[in-house]
């Protein structure tokens, strides 16, 4: 692939993160409300952890294993969050995951964020299905898929292990043909 390009919405910039992000990440992802609904972030965010993250990215893209994007507020510029897609390329569908920073919970960027990556798969990388997966509890995860027209397919009992403990998840999916569809509409 080539240059891993930069997505505007009407208040957000979606870039590639930068090492200087680190603190930023290590901040934000750190909370404990946001580790809690989430499968791979560790909690205590250790120092390196973010580092260590953000150095995949480039070789993870360049692979077309995975496309990952700070999310960043136009207008301050500051990094609230990330998303990301996690590609198989074999099957052209890709799994979406995202975190929003607690103080910036409920005012739709997740929403935004996500309509955004979610062309780019269909548009740019061709994608035939984008999925996602939410643990049960997580309301404000599976109303964001719910916003952006995935469709709820069930939920995977045990699907994955939290601290230990099996849980179940939702999954939501959207296709091509339905993405196509509704903006023919
Ligand atoms: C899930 C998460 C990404 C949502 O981000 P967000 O930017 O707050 O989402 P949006 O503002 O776009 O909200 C979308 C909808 O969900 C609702 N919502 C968001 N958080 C909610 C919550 N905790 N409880 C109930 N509804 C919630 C919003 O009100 C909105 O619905 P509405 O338009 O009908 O009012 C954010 O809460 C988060 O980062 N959580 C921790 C990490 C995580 O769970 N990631 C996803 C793993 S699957």
């Amino acid at each position: 692939m080539g240059k891993q390009p930069i997505i505007e919405t009407e208040r957000l910039i979606l870039r590639p993160f930068e090492l200087s992000d680190s603190k930023r990440v290590q901040e934000l992802s750190g909370d404990s409300k946001v580790a809690e609904t989430t499968l791979n972030i560790p909690h205590p965010y250790e120092d390196g952890i973010a580092e260590s993250w953000i150095s995949t990215h480039k070789h993870n893209f360049n692979s077309g294993k995975s496309i990952t994007y700070a999310i960043v507020i136009k207008d301050t510029k500051e990094v609230i969050g990330a998303i990301g897609l996690t590609i198989s390329k074999i099957h052209r569908k890709a799994e979406l995951g995202y975190w929003i920073g607690v103080p910036y919970w409920k005012n739709g960027y997740c929403t935004e964020a996500s309509q955004a990556i979610i062309e780019f798969g269909f548009k740019e990388l061709n994608l035939n299905r984008i999925y996602a997966r939410a643990m049960d509890s997580n309301i404000g995860s599976w109303r964001v898929m719910e916003k952006v027209g995935m469709k709820y397919e069930g939920t995977r009992r045990q699907d994955a292990i939290k601290n230990g403990v099996p849980v179940d998840l939702k999954s939501y999916a959207i296709l091509r043909e339905e993405f196509y569809r509704c903006r023919a509409d």
